[in-house]
């Protein structure tokens, strides 16, 4: 049996930090309100000109080396944003191009904080059917380009990033499942309404921007990131204590510890990087995921469970050996 098992991990985040007390100077709001609500003390943004394929390509070189593998030897590439260089070409072909590979496929996913997941997901689907074999796997936004910045409910959650892994064939798991949801019903929760197909005039009128009813995509975060970890335990015949370590999409730490009381995990067993990365939507699972493994935490064989929630509504799971 083939698995898909990730073999390097690289993040990258921008340089430019904006404190809770920076945002103190540009919105009503408080250092003390953002961490006891949030867990966030700062982020990162990107720069004017810095480009989601700009993070991407940081992010990406440091996985390839971590995985000791060259670019021209990468089958398939998959990025996950929701805030793309440009309407088109992708910024999987974008990345393509910057790091030099010719030929293989290159698409970009789009379902928000879930993107990560999403990819990771469809990248075991094309290596577990030999489609692919050495993938690139990204995820990378610059959400500071549609945060409302004179919104205090918005303005202090988001951050900027990159994270990336290569994810090869083995015979040695790996993934061991993914498990991809959405229900579009949810949309009017969690939206930026603006678009290309609508039209650019409602992007004028104030559209392009993220608007979210933040409380009751807390409620919806909470109880669904519950559901998936006892759909993902239970499709793998596993228990609670089976799990070493359990790697969050980053929004909220009072999301994160919910789903850890759920799963009886001591804050130890959790990688949380949401205090110094904001919210980084589709970038923030696998710039946790690289932080843990560059830092000792997360060690070969042991087993993760990684789970996210976003716009959409997206929710999803994948469950792997490291
Ligand atoms: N600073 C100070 N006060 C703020 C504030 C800010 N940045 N943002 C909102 N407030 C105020 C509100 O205006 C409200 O005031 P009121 O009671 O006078 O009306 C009060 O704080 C409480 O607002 P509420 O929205 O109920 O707070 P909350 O405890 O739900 O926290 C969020 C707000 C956004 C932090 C929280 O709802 C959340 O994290 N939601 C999920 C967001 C998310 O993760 N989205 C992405 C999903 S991937």
């Amino acid at each position: 049996m083939t698995y898909a098992r990730i073999t390097g991990t690289g993040g990258h985040l921008p340089d430019k930090v904006l404190t809770n007390h920076d945002l103190e100077r540009m919105v009503d709001t408080s250092d003390d309100w953002i961490r006891e609500r949030t867990g966030i003390s700062k982020r990162h943004i990107a720069v004017d000109g810095e480009t989601t394929c700009d993070l991407a390509e940081q992010a990406s070189r440091r996985a390839l080396e971590a995985a000791g593998r060259t670019a021209d030897e990468i089958d398939l590439v998959i990025v996950a944003t929701t805030t793309p260089d440009q309407i088109f070409p992708s910024t999987a072909c974008l990345l393509q191009q910057r790091l030099g590979i010719h030929g293989c496929a290159a698409f970009d996913i789009q379902a928000v904080c879930t993107g990560f997941v999403y990819a990771l997901g469809v990248a075991d689907k094309f290596v577990r059917t030999g489609s692919a074999s050495c993938v690139l796997v990204v995820g990378a936004e610059t959400l500071s380009r549609i945060v409302d910045w004179t919104d205090r409910s918005t303005c202090v959650l988001f951050g900027d990033g990159a994270g990336a892994v290569v994810l090869e064939a083995s015979e040695e798991p790996g993934i061991i499942s993914a498990h991809l949801h959405a229900d579009g019903d949810y949309e009017s929760l969690l939206r930026v309404p603006g678009g290309v197909s609508k039209g650019y005039d409602l992007v004028q009128e104030g559209g392009a921007y993220m608007e979210m009813k933040g409380n009751e995509v807390f409620k919806m975060a909470v109880t669904t990131l519950g559901r998936i970890v006892d759909e993902t335990l239970e499709a793998n015949g596993l228990e609670k204590s089976d799990i070493d370590w359990l790697i969050p999409h980053q929004a909220n730490i009072r999301i994160i510890n919910a789903t850890a009381r759920k799963l009886r995990m001591s804050t130890e067993r959790v990688v949380v990087t949401v205090g110094e990365h904001g919210n980084t939507s589709a970038a923030s699972v696998p710039l946790a995921l690289d932080q843990a493994v560059r830092d000792g935490r997360v060690k070969r064989g042991e087993t993760i469970l990684m789970e996210a929630f976003g716009g959409g509504f997206t929710w999803g799971s994948v469950l792997l050996k490291y």
